[in-house]
């Protein structure tokens, strides 16, 4: 009770929506178990009137008569009832995963950085269907009881000593159904984590292929996999086990009562205190009885399920998502995007310290320094992806934090290392949603060299490109990614590596392409290959979060400090 009381609660903003339809629903019980508990009552008439040694057969049509308006009466209730459940469960369950994707896209960066996506998709997947399913398993468990009260009715009008036995067997019938049902919850909890885990396993196998056929990594794959399958199982097994013990566990302790019932009953019948027709309807009422107990026990268990899927949903919906309080909406970078003494960490030590940088309108500023010095960090704050711990950062004299997200993610483009593609066309990847015209889309790829190999894909702009531009090489994939950018107009361009997984040949096209979208616009770039930044107005050295150096390549090299190191060992490779 408490389980499903508890469900209900959480369910419930997502059935208002439907109210209608679930009152609706609800009210549909009451006939449906009127009509089971008025047919096992019509059983004793069956034996003692349609079936008597005097009975006229007009009985018997009258009775048959009823049977059949039963029937013809219970199948609207029952459709309605039924068809009504179930569309309510798959409209909740839908909105659960649109509430769910939505909050998906405004999680902080840093909840992606820990959260294992595996456990996020199959939350995603199936406990949504199963928690909205508890709905129905809810109703279930308040139907069920109501049935099997109209039964005992039944049974207590024909013989209520009789129907003590009931009434004995009752609270072990609830003894069984709690103890189980805990066991359950836990076990199956468990098992929901192992299906997380696993999905996760497949995820990274799936996604993993090329370095697993080239490492030959199949083996520690699957044993991983196969590590994850056996806890799977075990917890399973469990859940199993409990599930599988409430039903004979039932089924035992209705026989024990349907015992005593023949024994007390056999008394009653010799002593002409009971006719036949009316111990035959009570025996059928108690087997009527048992239907709704076992509907009872699976809803019960499926309710418990739902219990700790709803617990995996809502700590997901509970996750806070990232501040979105700034009130200052712009739509153009005007001035200068200032560093001010930005200090910065992930956790544990600052990774950024004291970071000072003022960046012109129109310039094209170069962030170089060694592996683990806090460029991209340095983006992804300026991108909001993390808030800045001490100091702030100001784009056109207004802190970052007081600017409206979407305003000031407005203003930048980033193309990065990792080039992310959608499993689409080509069209669909560039516009990603937006109206483009077609002589626009064109201009884009010419500008990011990538209009000849698209026109030379089978079905040009309408190729499907794969899972991740799969179907395209490294470099072709960035240039499209860098047309994306392009159309996408915005006032300042990051490249972050845009060109460092390329080989010389077409880093040198890629760099082109850069530099031909940039224009005349803001640019930050980080660059591993220094020869790339040259002709930038002024390059940023960075060293363990700090900025040790600046100027332009020519002031830098003539320093000979860091930067020309740093040059020199770009240059060998
Ligand atoms: N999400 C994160 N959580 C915790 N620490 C992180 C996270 N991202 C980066 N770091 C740490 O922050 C430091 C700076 O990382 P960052 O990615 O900014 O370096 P980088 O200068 O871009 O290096 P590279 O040239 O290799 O790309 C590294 O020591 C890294 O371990
Ligand atoms: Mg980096």
């Amino acid at each position: 009770m408490g389980t499903m009381l508890n469900v209900l609660k959480l369910m419930f903003p997502y059935l208002r929506p439907f109210w209608k339809q679930a009152l609706g629903a609800v009210i549909l019980a009451l006939p449906l178990s009127a009509i089971k508990a008025y047919e096992a009552y019509l059983v004793k008439d069956i034996f003692d009137k349609g079936f008597s040694a005097g009975a006229s057969s007009d009985e018997a049509w009258k009775l048959a008569g009823i049977l059949v308006a039963l029937g013809l009466v219970n199948y609207p209730l029952r459709f309605f009832h039924y068809y009504g459940l179930r569309m309510i469960v798959d409209r909740c369950a839908c909105s659960i995963r649109s509430q769910l994707f939505q909050k998906f896209q405004v999680m902080p960066a840093s909840y992606f950085a820990t959260a294992k996506q595996g456990n996020m998709v199959s939350t995603f997947m199936s406990d949504t269907h199963m928690f909205a399913d508890a709905f129905k398993n809810a109703l279930e468990i308040i139907r069920e009881p109501i049935t099997a009260l109209a039964l005992v009715g039944v049974a207590v009008y024909h013989d209520w000593q009789l129907a003590l036995v009931i009434l004995v067997a009752s609270p072990i019938f609830a003894l069984i159904f709690g103890k189980l049902g805990r066991r359950i919850r836990k076990y199956v909890g468990f098992a929901q984590r192992d299906v997380a885990d696993m999905t996760h396993a497949v995820g990274e196998s799936l996604a993993g292929q090329r370095i697993a056929k080239a490492f030959g990594l199949h083996g520690f794959l699957l044993g991983r996999f196969e590590k994850l399958q056996m806890r799977f199982i075990e917890n399973r097994m469990r859940s199993n086990s409990a599930e599988e013990h409430s039903h004979p566990a039932v089924e035992l302790v209705g026989s024990l009562a349907f015992a005593g019932v023949i024994i007390f009953a056999h008394h009653r019948i010799v002593s002409g205190e009971l006719t036949t027709g009316g111990f035959i309807s009570f025996v059928a009422a108690l087997a009527m009885f048992m239907d709704p107990v076992r509907k009872f026990s699976k809803s019960n268990a499926k309710l418990n399920q739902a219990r700790a899927s709803s617990e995996r949903i809502l700590s997901l919906l509970d996750t806070p998502s990232e501040p979105d309080a700034g009130t200052h909406t712009q739509v153009s970078f005007e001035r200068e995007i200032e560093f001010r003494n930005v200090s910065f960490s992930y956790g544990d030590g600052d990774i950024l310290k004291d970071f000072n940088l003022v960046i012109k309108k129109g310039e094209k500023i170069g962030l170089v320094g060694l592996s683990g010095s806090g460029k991209s960090t340095l983006i992804s704050l300026l991108l909001r992806l993390y808030p800045v711990s001490r100091g702030a950062i100001l784009v056109d004299g207004v802190n970052i934090n007081d600017w409206n997200l979407e305003n000031l993610r407005h203003l930048f483009s980033l193309v990065s290392q990792d080039v992310f593609l959608f499993n689409d066309t080509v069209r669909e990847n560039l516009t990603t949603g937006d109206r483009h015209t077609e002589e626009e889309i064109n201009h884009a790829l010419e500008v990011s060299y990538a209009h000849d190999f698209v026109m030379e894909l089978p079905e040009k702009l309408e190729t499907h490109i794969g899972d991740r531009g799969l179907r395209l090489s490294g470099g072709q994939g960035q240039r499209l990614t860098i047309a994306r950018a392009f159309l996408k107009n915005r006032d300042v361009m990051l490249f972050d590596e845009a060109t460092s997984a390329l080989d010389n040949e077409s880093e040198k096209i890629v760099q082109a392409a850069l530099e031909r979208v940039a224009g005349h616009r803001t640019i930050i770039a980080v660059a591993h290959r220094l020869s790339t930044l040259k002709n930038y107005d002024r390059i940023v050295v960075m060293k363990e979060g700090r900025k040790i150096e600046e100027g332009s390549h020519e002031a830098l090299v003539a320093k000979n400090g860091e930067y020309l190191k740093l040059y020199e060992l770009s240059q060998r490779d």
